[in-house]
């Protein structure tokens, strides 16, 4: 089966099996049967966050389950859960329609639900593990659900266990929201609150959080229905205080962020337009002219031009400044 469909990169790789999981249920059936569970396992969501790199020999797991609901509540949060194949910014749209703020600075991500927390999708001065309550995995080792907190899933920045040999195995069935009940504007990235402000916004509502990230996100980013990417391309490098005012002493316009333990967040996109690739193509892989942290298919491009591109970017970006640009999707 042709996977074109089920990545938003659009790259026109196979897979030798696929199944599409509507059910919870129906993991365990399938891989209780021998031969299924012997193949080589790809779990997929909105596949928004990977690079195929060729066809793939063993079976496909399509998350498609769906439903959501409000799953109770604590004293300070309403607890929103939903199920792994949900699409995420639907997921956001009904919450906001429910009256629950705290996904707002999420909207318009693209994938699914179940994919939010192996990235821990962040976005405008928000991440998953910031409204996280739990989650419910299926553990293919022992053919049981398994509940996951936060603690648990490690969450660090786009990363988690998940992505790591302790959680690979894991398939995550549905996840748990705690929003809270006294909602308050996250105006922490400027940008948004510029925009907010501008608009004449100063106490916002969250739909209107939601309306001004949609907009900052359609301006800047393309639409994976029509050209192909997988968001951010690269992970923001993070360095040492030294290292970057070492590199600020060489590059004064460096755009760079302190984290709270002191390490500094550089803009990878301001290092990769730096480097002069901005809007520039090889093959049929390109960098999105708007974003230098977006590479982009121009049409018909496979994994592997991809990758060449993005090993390009990386060798240039190391030689300019000494830093290692680290890919953010998954390479399958
Ligand atoms: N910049 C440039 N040239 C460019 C792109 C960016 O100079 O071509 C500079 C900008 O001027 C800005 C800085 O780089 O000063 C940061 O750019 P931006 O605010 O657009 O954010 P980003 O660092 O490129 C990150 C996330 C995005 C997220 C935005 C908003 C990562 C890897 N990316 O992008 O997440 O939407 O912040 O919070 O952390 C994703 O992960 O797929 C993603 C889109």
């Amino acid at each position: 089966i042709s996977l074109r469909d089920f990545n938003t990169f659009g790259i026109a790789a196979r897979a030798r099996h696929y199944l599409r999981i509507t059910a919870e249920g129906q993991l365990a059936a399938v891989l209780a049967d021998p031969a299924l569970a012997a193949l080589p396992r790809l779990v997929l969501g909105g596949g928004s966050n990977l690079l195929l790199t060729g066809d793939f020999p063993g079976l496909v797991l399509h998350m498609a389950n769906s439903g959501r609901e409000i799953a109770g509540e604590t004293g300070h949060h309403v607890l929103v859960r939903a199920q792994a194949g949900e699409n995420w910014h639907g997921f956001v749209e009904w919450t906001l329609g429910q009256g629950l703020g705290g996904l707002e600075n999420l909207a318009l991500i693209p994938g699914t639900v179940g994919a939010a927390p192996i990235q821990n999708i962040g976005a405008y001065g928000l991440e998953t593990k910031d409204v996280f309550h739990s989650l419910t995995a299926f553990d293919p080792a022992t053919g049981t659900l398994r509940t996951l907190d936060g603690a648990a899933c490690r969450f660090a920045y786009r990363d988690s266990i998940f992505k790591h040999e302790a959680g690979r195995g894991l398939i995550i069935v549905d996840v748990t929201f705690a929003l809270p009940r006294a909602w308050r504007p996250n105006l922490r990235y400027a940008e948004l609150a510029n925009a907010l402000a501008q608009g004449g916004s100063a106490e916002p509502t969250a739909r209107q959080v939601a309306d001004a990230v949609i907009a900052i996100r359609r301006r800047k980013l393309p639409d994976p229905a029509v050209i192909g990417n997988a968001g951010s391309f690269f992970k923001n490098p993070v360095v040492s205080a030294a290292q970057c005012s070492a590199l600020l002493e060489r590059f004064p316009d460096l755009v760079h962020h302190r984290q709270e333990d002191g390490t500094e967040k550089l803009a990878a996109g301001w290092l990769i337009d730096q480097c002069g690739w901005k809007g520039r193509t090889l093959g049929a892989a390109g960098v999105y002219p708007k974003q230098a942290l977006v590479l982009v298919n121009h049409g018909g491009a496979t994994g592997a031009d991809v990758r060449r591109l993005a090993q390009a970017i990386q060798a240039d970006v190391q030689a300019r400044y000494g830093v290692l640009l680290e890919p953010e999707p998954v390479f399958v």
